[in-house]
């Protein structure tokens, strides 16, 4: 193997990282758990993960990745031969896996609706019409599945592209596309009339809402949407330059997901308060809800095709690093070319994501502990294996590698004055672990 890629540009970095965090979850899975879980409340509980757990992890896990240089299996072997750590990074690609079984299809719900909103469907309807539509739209078992077949294609155009020319270059066009959009739809929807009362219920918190059922589902959420505890920061790091600044690109990158997710918060709630809707709509509310708001604005296909387009660009960027996890891996360890370890991973995932999007068509009578295999994929791998993964990142990090290869990484070795270090040290290693095992001990009832 000759050098190992590396991103091309500063702004690329940001841009692929931050691609990566800023997706589906920040538009449509952020707003409905706020929603489902006491507005206000979720979102205070929601920063306090981030700040507290998901900055450091974010850096533990850039540490093993730019250190190691290598997949998120390989990384672990390196830094401890002969150890089993290396079974973290096989957590990840099952992790990996299992959110694109999914992802992909919400991903495929996207285009048909930004392909509606494009050819005016999306105009002159009843909220009953529009709910009817969607059930019919997903149940329907092969539209649905046609638009995840696309979805999947044109992440093989841009994954078998390889890093600099796919996954960077796509990054730098979509994410500046991303923002602009973003700041549109602010002012559009702060200027509606009753916009109060929607970002009252987002922004206030009310104490008595945060049960141990918010704390965990906000915990899983914040690592869900920084892309957290799978090793996909591992592979994205390293791809970063000996000179790039990692406790700044966490920072950096934590702060732009999380305003998207409050933008987002700010965009739909006032929205939907502003036309009488429910904010407790649940999966449904940005297919559903939406589109009904946009229909009572002035040029509504103006409004839909702009927001779905948004959540199709923020779809991409992170359904690519889902995939250069695994593919990164198959590249490395079995010596694979970029060209058939994409397509191997484009084969397993269209199988995986044609049962989950049945799942919730005419399969939806498999259940598995009461739920339809969609939501289950969900559950396990956002509220189970990514914080446990993240809990055995900061393990590692803090308990058995060097503190000085922490050091060494988080200073560009010794050349920046790093204030922070010790902080965020501590955090990996006490933190982080501690608070994590906790929420999950009273998440599950066992304390
Ligand atoms: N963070 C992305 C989102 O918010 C989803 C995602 C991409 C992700 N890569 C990930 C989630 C890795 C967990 C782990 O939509």
């Amino acid at each position: 193997m000759g050098e190992h890629v590396k991103f091309a540009t500063k702004l690329g970095i940001i841009a692929t990282t931050v691609g990566s965090a800023v997706g589906l979850g920040n538009i449509w899975r952020f707003p409905y758990e706020a929603g489902m879980n006491g507005g206000g409340a979720f979102l205070m509980v929601y920063i306090l993960c981030v700040l507290v757990l998901g900055i450091p992890v974010m850096c533990a896990e850039f540490i093993i990745g730019r250190h190691s240089k290598s997949d998120t299996v390989d990384a672990f072997r390196k830094l401890r031969p002969g150890s089993r750590w290396h079974y973290i990074g096989y957590i990840g690609i099952l992790a990996s896996v299992l959110i694109l079984g999914y992802y992909l299809v919400i991903s495929g719900w996207t285009l048909e609706y930004l392909f509606r909103a494009i050819t005016n469907d999306l105009t002159g309807k009843t909220a009953a019409e529009f709910r009817a539509e969607q059930n019919a739209f997903i149940q329907s078992d092969l539209r649905p599945l046609l638009w995840t077949y696309i979805f999947l294609f044109i992440n093989y155009i841009i994954l078998s592209r390889g890093v600099q020319k796919g996954i960077e270059k796509m990054s730098n066009i979509l994410m500046p596309l991303l923002f602009v959009i973003l700041l549109v739809f602010c002012v559009r929807s702060l200027t509606l009339p009753g916009s109060s009362e929607g970002l009252s219920f987002f922004l206030h918190p009310d104490f008595s809402k945060i049960t141990p059922q918010v704390i965990i589902r906000a915990m899983g959420q914040a690592f869900f949407s920084l892309s957290l505890g799978m090793g996909i920061l591992i592979t994205y790091s390293s791809y970063f330059t000996a000179k790039t600044h990692l406790i700044k690109t966490a920072t950096t990158v934590a702060i732009l997901d999380t305003s998207v997710a409050i933008l987002s918060g700010i965009i739909i709630f006032p929205a939907v308060f502003s036309c009488g809707l429910d904010p407790v709509a649940g999966p449904d509310l940005v297919f559903v809800t939406l589109p009904n708001v946009f229909n009572q604005m002035p040029v509504s296909a103006l409004w839909s095709t702009l927001f779905f387009l948004l959540l199709t660009v923020a779809a991409l960027t992170s359904t690519v690093s889902l995939f250069e996890v695994s593919i990164a891996f198959l590249i490395n360890y079995l010596n694979m070319s970029r060209k058939k370890a994409t397509r191997i991973m484009m084969l397993v995932i269209a199988v995986l994501s044609t049962v989950s999007s049945l799942s919730i068509g005419s399969w939806s009578d498999i259940r598995i502990f009461g739920k339809t295999l969609f939501d289950a994929c969900d559950y396990f791998s956002a509220i189970i294996l990514l914080p446990v993964g993240g809990l055995l990142i900061s393990i590692f990090i803090g308990w058995f590698l060097k503190k000085n290869i922490s050091r060494e990484e988080l200073t560009n070795r010794n050349k920046l004055h790093e204030p922070l270090f010790s902080a965020i040290f501590f955090c990996i290693k006490y933190i982080a672990p501690i608070i994590i095992i906790l929420i999950f001990l009273s998440g599950f009832g066992i304390i």
